[in-house]
């Protein structure tokens, strides 16, 4: 990923240590952050100092990595890891192939940096995949953060789009802005302006609108959770866009690497919505010009109970195509990529 001229990955291994892109202070600070502990990565993982499936799955591997350099018992620090968020499947494969690798003798920086790899070979395939969809100036519709900086590199619903401007289509993408914690608008489109990509940012409830106006020519968005009869657990409000998306007649694609996928999960109603603080919702996070730094400010009635649901099911119905390193295919056929 390029920020300004140099090119990042948003999760790595330096000089014994964990660096993360420190996510809530974007697009105001650009910090990285150097961890030494597992239970300092457990931490950024619920706090969501780092976000979205793969990265938070490449994270997890690492973090178990650091626990056996800390002479840790890596069962408890999979425990402690495996207890920040549960919907992401990807947090879940991360811990147990290097748990699983350490038992057998291999060594477990070297597990997580070819998981790390490999989550950049899959962005880069379905990068590929997603781009053949793509006409000249194609309007796509993205909604949260599946881009960079959810994943190692690249992305994965924002994967076409940066191939797509690289083959020379100036794709244009219109982004949700996905409250409560405003990855579209803080994220998406920190790595859209850092990569030259027309866009635009819309309020969440504007993009029916714009989706019955025929200005919008697809949805791509990532998942946190893929059942095995293609229901997707991502964002919350990924839905309520797939509704819209249907009732326009407009194809809806889900792109995520395999590992997103979960063999123990026929449906989506066996998926963990994660439920996250009510402070979420009724207060906001951002740079505050009078005070040069960073503010939370209350919106609503402090006294005014709040809902927070992260994530929601996407019934496979309702979805155009899953795109994985695998290929691209109709949700029905999920399980048979296994
Ligand atoms: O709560 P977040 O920011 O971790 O949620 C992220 C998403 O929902 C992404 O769409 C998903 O993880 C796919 S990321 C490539």
């Amino acid at each position: 990923m390029r920020i300004g001229k140099t090119e990042y990955r948003t999760v790595w291994w330096e000089k014994d240590q964990l660096c993360l892109i420190n996510q809530p202070l974007l697009p105001h600070i650009f910090e990285i952050l150097r961890i030494s502990t597992y239970q300092e990565a457990a931490r950024a993982i619920s706090e969501m100092t780092v976000r979205g499936a793969p990265a938070i799955g490449a994270t997890a591997a690492f973090a178990m990595a650091l626990a056996l350099f800390q002479g840790e018992d890596p069962k408890i620090a999979a425990q402690v890891l495996g207890q920040t968020r549960p919907t992401a499947q990807d947090l879940f494969y991360g811990i147990n192939r290097v748990l699983q690798a350490m038992e057998r003798g291999e060594d477990a920086l070297e597990v997580a940096q070819s998981l790390a790899d490999e989550y950049v070979q899959a962005s880069r395939t379905m990068g590929l995949l997603g781009a053949s969809l793509m006409a000249q100036g194609c309007r796509v519709s993205t909604h949260c953060n599946a881009g960079w900086l959810a994943t190692v590199d690249w992305g994965t619903a924002l994967a076409p789009v940066y191939r797509a401007q690289h083959q020379g289509k100036n794709p244009f993408v219109w982004v949700d802005e996905t409250r409560p914690r405003c990855q579209g608008s803080r994220l998406s489109a920190y790595e859209l302006l850092n990569q030259g990509i027309d866009h635009r940012i819309i309020a969440d409830n504007a993009m029916a609108y714009y989706m019955s106006r025929g200005e919008i020519d697809m949805v791509m968005v990532g998942a946190d959770r893929i059942a095995l009869n293609g229901d997707v657990a991502n964002k919350i409000g990924t839905y309520s866009s797939a509704l819209a998306a249907h009732a326009a007649g407009v194809p809806f694609y889900v792109l995520a690497p395999m590992t997103t996928m979960d063999p123990q999960c026929a449906s989506g109603e066996d998926i963990p919505i994660e439920h996250r603080s009510e402070e979420e919702v009724s207060t906001m996070f951002g740079w505050c010009d009078s005070t040069g730094r960073m503010e939370k400010v209350q919106i609503a009635p402090p006294n005014s109970p709040t809902a927070n649901p992260a994530f929601d099911i996407t019934p496979a119905e309702l979805i155009t195509a899953i795109i994985t390193e695998r290929g691209i295919v109709a949700p029905s056929r999920m399980e048979a990529l296994l």
